[in-house]
């Protein structure tokens, strides 16, 4: 089988190069030209657990293009573009769109197209398939065509994208089927089909649960300091209830898809029918303003003049070199907009608007006060003992004077 992988990124590429493995001839199209180069001469545009070794063996049935007339015949048009967050809290289909025009011309009567981009719910049926119908052919009657969602996570990829369960949204009982047969040559989990706009909504909620549930654990930060107590054992001790599950406070919530989806989900309802998703996204966007006022606090009990503030770790999850969405970002403007000098730390990230050091004994000796925001394993093995402490993320770490968000102090 043929298979056109449109958009190598996170989520293209390593599926792109499982289907290879699986034994498809997989052409992947990107628009970026550097990227495809390298790709063709072996270099991964990002690092990720296993993809060193799933290139080598996908390799002889993985090429990249830049340009899509050159691609051959294919069965299989596969669309991963991302699907930006627009100023508007809405998701921007400009990707999206321009993906789907760019394959129209080359779908033929039996193709197979899927989205796999986190979209807002409707946008498979009301926005692709208009524009791949201005080919003329009539999707269910001429081609297939499916939604896909995509629950891997950054530093797991591999493992998840083959492991985790699918829920595969057609248009029609033929689009499940077939894309659930490409689906299976290497998903080992369970497989469902439904509708795509049920598909894309299942996503979606996904992502706000996981949200909400983090919003109620950085609420119980606020309920808990004045009531003295550690919200962190209260929460490991009401999860001992077997049908509980709080989930764990920090200082925000980063990354492409908990702090954006839940916009996608409400897009377009009222927001009187979506209060609760609605009120969790502002309770974690105001999560790095409180880590903020805690070091406040601590730089004026310390009597520190002109504060230097170490950011230790602006991955939006710990052991990765992704920082989209950091809540770092604000933590940062926010001293910035004291005057306070601030150095950063990440052993991962690279691609940063701020300058980050790789030397953390620097950042220490020039620090008054480090704030940890990612737990990077790394961090559990640095000497704190001289360094006054915010822990965001509850480390348990030793250091001279150590802080952490919702802990009674
Ligand atoms: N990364 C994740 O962990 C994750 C998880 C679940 C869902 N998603 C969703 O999957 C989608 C893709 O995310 P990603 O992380 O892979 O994005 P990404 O930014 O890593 O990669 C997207 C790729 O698409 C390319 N591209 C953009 N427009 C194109 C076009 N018209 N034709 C061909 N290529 C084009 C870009 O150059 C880029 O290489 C998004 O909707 C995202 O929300 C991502």
């Amino acid at each position: 089988m043929n298979v056109c992988v449109v958009g190598l990124g996170y989520m293209g590429l390593p599926t792109a190069l499982l289907l290879a493995k699986a034994g498809c001839d997989v052409f992947g199209f990107d628009i970026v030209r550097e990227k495809v180069d390298n790709l063709n001469q072996g270099i991964l545009p990002f690092d990720e657990s296993g993809m060193d070794e799933l290139f080598t063996s996908a390799k002889d049935r993985f090429r990249a293009f830049s340009d899509l007339e050159t691609i051959p015949d294919v069965d299989v048009f596969l669309i991963a573009v991302p699907t930006p967050f627009s100023k508007d809290k809405t998701c921007d289909l400009k990707y999206v769109e321009s993906a789907t025009e760019s394959i129209t011309h080359l779908i033929r009567p039996g193709s197979l197209v899927i989205l796999e981009s986190t979209v807002r719910p409707g946008t498979t049926v009301d926005v692709v398939r208009p524009l791949l119908e201005k080919s003329g052919l009539k999707a269910g009657q001429d081609f297939s065509l499916a939604y896909v969602s995509e629950k891997a996570i950054p530093g797991n990829t591999i493992i998840e994208m083959v492991n985790n369960d699918r829920i595969i949204g057609g248009i029609d009982d033929k689009s499940c089927e077939r894309t659930k047969e490409l689906y299976q040559k290497f998903v080992k989990g369970d497989i469902f089909l439904t509708s795509c706009t049920m598909a894309e909504t299942a996503k979606l909620v996904e992502n706000a649960y996981r949200d909400v549930n983090i919003a109620f654990a950085n609420e119980l930060v606020r309920i808990c300091e004045p009531l003295g107590i550690d919200t962190w054992e209260v929460i490991k001790l009401a999860n001992k209830h077997p049908r509980v599950d709080v989930h764990l406070p920090g200082p925000g919530v980063g990354g492409h898809c908990i702090a954006v989806d839940p916009w996608f989900l409400v897009q377009g309802v009222d927001a009187d029918s979506s209060r609760l998703v609605r009120v969790a996204r502002d309770i974690n966007d105001s999560a790095p303003g409180y880590v903020f006022g805690l070091l406040k606090k601590i730089i004026a009990k310390n009597n520190i003049q002109s504060p230097r503030i170490g950011i230790l770790g602006v991955a939006y999850k710990k052991n990765v070199d992704d920082a989209r969405s950091t809540p770092s970002e604000d933590i940062i403007s926010l001293c910035g907009s004291e005057g306070w000098n601030v150095m950063i730390h990440d052993p991962y990230v690279t691609d940063f608007p701020h300058k980050i050091s790789k030397d953390i004994s620097d950042v220490i000796r020039n620090s008054d006060v480090l704030v940890i925001i990612t737990d990077h394993d790394d961090y559990r093995k640095v000497d704190f003992s001289g360094s006054v402490v915010l822990d965001t993320r509850n480390m348990e770490i030793k250091a001279k004077e150590y802080h952490v968000l919702g802990a009674r102090e």
